[in-house]
């Protein structure tokens, strides 16, 4: 099946990512939000960062012009309905997510193939309420979307396979490597992630460590990129706190348990980076 127009609902860090990757591999790209301010705001970013890997070599100027002339914004999500493939990248709220596709189905073409970039909730249950669960699946990017080598894709228990081969088709054109994995609590890499995560902030709880230690310890000590709590406050804290109770409620397992640091620091509006405050302070 030919996908050339791909939808992206929702302009968050994930969303301008994808829209991002996906205009630069030449697909024309229509990103929608609730919010005009995060349409803007996601188009800059796209540019910046786009800006970025030219300057880095890695992308042509006229390349640059060609990827931000295919992506359009629109406050309607009516719009991206006739598009041949949507991607879902809302916020990690099941309710959210089911609104959306809600509202979209009218809107659809027969052929269009309805993806969630969830990094949890269940690709079955979301499909189920769709006129084409055989046309739903998992579609999962990685932070920062464009230099994040992986993607997941995740079979619900109606995809068909034409569709599984085609979102396998997507990533191959995007330049990135999927990994397949079957359709339970988190899938393959918040499932590990998130309670390396979760175990991080336990530490911090119980004086183990302080937020320099325990980053410094994974950096230097494990070889990780970024320490866990300064990769929680990238990810944003509400994030990793709704996938740690999708592993907990999913797995009935007390092992996945959210640190109650975690959900304090939640309550607290203290959610990472994009609220200049998590573990670090940003202001
Ligand atoms: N767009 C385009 N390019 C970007 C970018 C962006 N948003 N952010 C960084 N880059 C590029 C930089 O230009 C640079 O490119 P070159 O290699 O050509 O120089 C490269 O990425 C590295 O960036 P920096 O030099 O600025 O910084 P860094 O070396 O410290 O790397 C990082 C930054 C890539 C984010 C690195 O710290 C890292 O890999 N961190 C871990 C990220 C991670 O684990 N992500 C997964 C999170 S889990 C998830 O996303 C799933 C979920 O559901 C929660």
């Amino acid at each position: 099946m030919d996908i050339r127009s791909v939808g992206v609902v929702g302009a968050g860090q994930m969303g301008n990512g994808i829209a991002h990757v996906f205009a630069l591999a030449g697909y024309d790209v229509i990103l929608t939000d609730v919010n005009e301010a995060a349409l803007s705001n996601a188009v800059a970013t796209i540019d910046r960062n786009i800006e970025r890997q030219v300057s880095r070599g890695k992308v042509t100027a006229d390349d640059k012009a060609a990827a931000m002339a295919r992506i359009t914004t629109t406050l309607k999500l009516a719009e991206v309905g006739p598009c041949d493939l949507i991607i879902e990248a809302a916020t990690e709220r099941e309710t959210v997510k089911q609104a959306i596709f809600d509202d979209l189905l009218p809107h659809l073409k027969p052929h269009t193939i309805l993806t969630s970039n969830t990094s949890s909730i269940s690709i079955t249950r979301l499909a189920s309420r769709t006129d084409r669960p055989e046309k739903f699946m998992g579609f999962h990017f990685m932070n920062p979307v464009p230099v994040m080598q992986l993607v997941e894709l995740i079979r619900g228990i109606a995809t068909d396979q034409e569709t599984w081969d085609a979102m396998h088709a997507v990533v191959r054109k995007l330049g990135k490597t999927a990994a397949s994995a079957e359709d339970f609590p988190a899938f393959i890499v918040n499932r590990i992630l998130m309670p390396m995560i979760n175990e991080a902030v336990y530490t911090l709880y119980e004086g183990v460590g302080s937020v320099k230690s325990i980053d410094e310890s994974m950096k230097l000590g494990a070889n990780h990129p970024m320490g866990p709590l300064e990769l929680a406050d990238f990810i944003g804290l509400d994030t990793c706190l709704a996938i740690m109770n999708v592993l907990h409620d999913g797995l009935a397992d007390t092992k996945y348990r959210p640190c109650p640091l975690l959900t304090k620091y939640v309550e607290a509006g203290w959610l990472g980076r994009k609220t200049q405050r998590g573990f670090y302070d940003y202001r």
